[in-house]
């Protein structure tokens, strides 16, 4: 260290271009290291005025080492006071890099950083100015006496960088997330992860093994030290994954002449090739046939259909993680009836209500129902009303029906032919304390049996005694509402009908729905205004 410190002082004495003043001065006012004996008359002409004779008189740092705590922008004096005469020669170091001997700036450093008499002034403080400064008094060629300041500067959190590791920002499937925040500023920031508002980890690095799709997205490092305002970075992330296929409705009812569209749905990364085949043979774009794309979404279009475009359509997809394909169809039959709702009318009377897509004239429904599993189907035909551009409604009302268990399914045929069966429905008839003529008056506001909803619309509270909720892992909701005449029905059969049971009957009958998951939404909106109908009209 002295040795700097001198060869520094030679560097100064050249620049200054006076070395034999400086040496003189020396020789005169302090004992240089060679005379071996300090010798406090060659220090001190006038030794009166120092009361203690035999110590030796040399000039003492009379500053203390002291912590500065600074805020942004402020200007700070550190201090290096000595006392016992004047010497000439010092330096101010910012860590280990000169900042000024005597009154001469080194280095970079700008206009805010000033020296009076041995202050260090240094304005305009920022997070740059936090070190440590050291004022080193050169006694001699090998005296020194130092002090050093700490200054720190409250700032702000600054993020320097947010990286991931290798930059790579695309992950395959069961490799490791790391992330790495480098956050600045005093005191000290601390740094938090969160994903879409959750927090997920505390400090520099996150790191998550073995990622799965659902670890994709953007990823916020927020870096907070109570200095207003704290900073933070967001970092997007892929997880690599074979695509993921689905299809809007998995059959298109179509006729001749018509434009219809096939449409896939198709999540992967990296992007995914998208193609439509038939019968194993990649379509190729011609003036009927058209595709589309945005977003997830592809689509093939059909543009004046004729009869040797129905058949099975293939949406394929692939990227370098994998493939995955799904069917769908193109036909003139009638679309497999979906179930819409299940309900008493007024009379008591359990209606099911389907709809069924048809762009040819529906000519017949075929609804066949049987009680209990084991037991003979039985066929009714409701009549065919008028359809709702090509959405024609199937309202089946089944009178004087003994109580009991029941599974009911539908077809229905237009000049194609007869459509796929539905899903099995099942419901639950209380059973008929009166014979009503039937009416085809379907006031359903009134006394609903069963009702089906998706629980995402529906608020379960509020229902106490008069209905009793549950919730199913398959996210179905079964109302069971009580009626009068429930109480005449066989105890014993009453007790087979717990919710879990009906949960149970209600899964199956959803388990082959079909229909894509966008067609399945607006019939739960249309479900929810039902429900609440019915609960608030009692
Ligand atoms: C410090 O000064 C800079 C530039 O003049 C300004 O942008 C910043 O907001 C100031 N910081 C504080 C804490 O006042
Ligand atoms: C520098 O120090 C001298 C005596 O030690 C004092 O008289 C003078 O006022 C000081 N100058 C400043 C700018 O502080
Ligand atoms: C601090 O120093 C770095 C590099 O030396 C520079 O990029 C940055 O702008 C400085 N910050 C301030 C606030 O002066
Ligand atoms: C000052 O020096 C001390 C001791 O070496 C060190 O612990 C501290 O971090 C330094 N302060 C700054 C602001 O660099
Ligand atoms: C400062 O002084 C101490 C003793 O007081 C010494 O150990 C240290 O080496 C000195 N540092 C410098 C930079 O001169
Ligand atoms: C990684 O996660 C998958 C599910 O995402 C799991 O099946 C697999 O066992 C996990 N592997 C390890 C090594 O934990
Ligand atoms: C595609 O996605 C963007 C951003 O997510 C959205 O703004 C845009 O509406 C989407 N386009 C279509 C056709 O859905
Ligand atoms: C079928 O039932 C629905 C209620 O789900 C009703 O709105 C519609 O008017 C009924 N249609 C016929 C033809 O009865
Ligand atoms: C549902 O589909 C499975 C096979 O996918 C089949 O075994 C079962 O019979 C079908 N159930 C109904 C009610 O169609």
């Amino acid at each position: 260290m002295r040795l700097i410190s001198l060869v520094t002082l030679l560097f100064f004495c050249a620049a200054h271009g006076r070395p034999n003043k400086q040496d003189v001065d020396y020789d005169m006012e302090i004992a240089l290291p060679e005379d071996g004996v300090q010798n406090d008359d060659n220090y001190y002409d006038d030794s009166d005025d120092d009361d203690n004779d035999e110590d030796l008189p040399l000039p003492v740092l009379v500053s203390k080492p002291t912590n500065f705590m600074a805020q942004e922008n402020e200007t700070v004096h550190l201090p290096c006071e000595t006392e016992n005469g004047d010497t000439p020669v010092f330096i101010w170091r910012k860590n280990n890099e000169v900042v000024f001997q005597d009154t001469i700036k080194f280095g970079s450093f700008g206009n805010n950083f000033q020296i009076s008499n041995r202050t260090l002034i240094i304005s305009n403080v920022g997070v740059n100015e936090t070190a440590n400064y050291t004022c080193t008094i050169l006694l001699s060629k090998t005296e020194t006496l130092n002090v050093t300041h700490e200054l720190l500067v409250q700032t702000a959190p600054k993020i320097e960088s947010l990286q991931v590791l290798h930059d790579n920002v695309e992950i395959d499937a069961g490799k490791s997330l790391v992330l790495t925040c480098k956050a600045i500023g005093y005191p000290r920031p601390t740094v938090v992860w969160s994903k879409k508002g959750e927090r997920l980890a505390e400090g520099n690095t996150l790191s998550i093994e073995n990622v799965s799709h659902h670890d994709s997205g953007d990823y916020q490092c927020l870096a907070d030290n109570h200095i207003e305002p704290p900073a933070h970075k967001f970092i997007h992330i892929s997880i690599a994954h074979k695509p993921v296929v689905n299809i809007e409705k998995l059959t298109v009812n179509s006729d001749e002449h018509l434009d219809s569209q096939l449409i896939c749905y198709v999540k992967a990364v990296p992007k995914p090739e998208v193609v439509w085949k038939k019968d194993g043979v990649n379509i190729v774009r011609s003036d009927r046939k058209h595709f589309k794309h945005h977003n997830h979404t592809y689509i093939l279009e059909i543009q004046n259909v004729k009869i040797e475009d129905f058949g099975i359509y293939t949406c394929s997809a692939y990227n370098r993680v994998g493939s995955s394909e799904k069917n769908v169809v193109l036909t003139g039959f009638p679309s497999p009836a979906e179930h819409i709702n299940t309900f008493h009318d007024a009379d008591k009377n359990i209606v099911v209500v389907w709809n069924v897509e048809s762009n040819s004239p529906i000519v017949q429904y075929e609804v066949e129902y049987k009680k209990n599993s084991n037991s003979d189907w039985k066929m009714l035909h409701p009549e065919v009303s008028n359809p709702e551009g090509n959405l024609y409604t199937v309202n089946t009302t089944f009178t004087n029906l003994p109580g009991g268990h029941y599974e009911v399914k539908v077809r229905s045929k237009n000049t194609y032919g007869w459509s796929d069966y539905s899903p099995i429905i099942k419901f639950k008839n209380g059973g008929h304390h009166q014979h009503k003529p039937h009416k085809n008056v379907h006031n359903h506001e009134e006394t609903p049996v069963v009702i089906i909803h998706e629980p995402q619309a529906f608020d379960g509270s509020g229902i106490t005694e008069e209905g009793s909720v549950a919730q199913t892992s398959e996210q179905s909701v079964i109302l069971q509402a009580q009626f009068p005449f429930e109480a005449q029905n066989d105890n014993t059969e009453q007790k087979q009908h717990t919710p879990e049971h009906q949960q149970q009957l209600m899964k199956e009958s959803k388990g082959n729905g079909t229909g894509g998951v966008t067609s399945v939404l607006p019939t739960a909106s249309l479900l929810l205004v039902t429900t609440i109908t019915i609960l608030f009209s009692h």
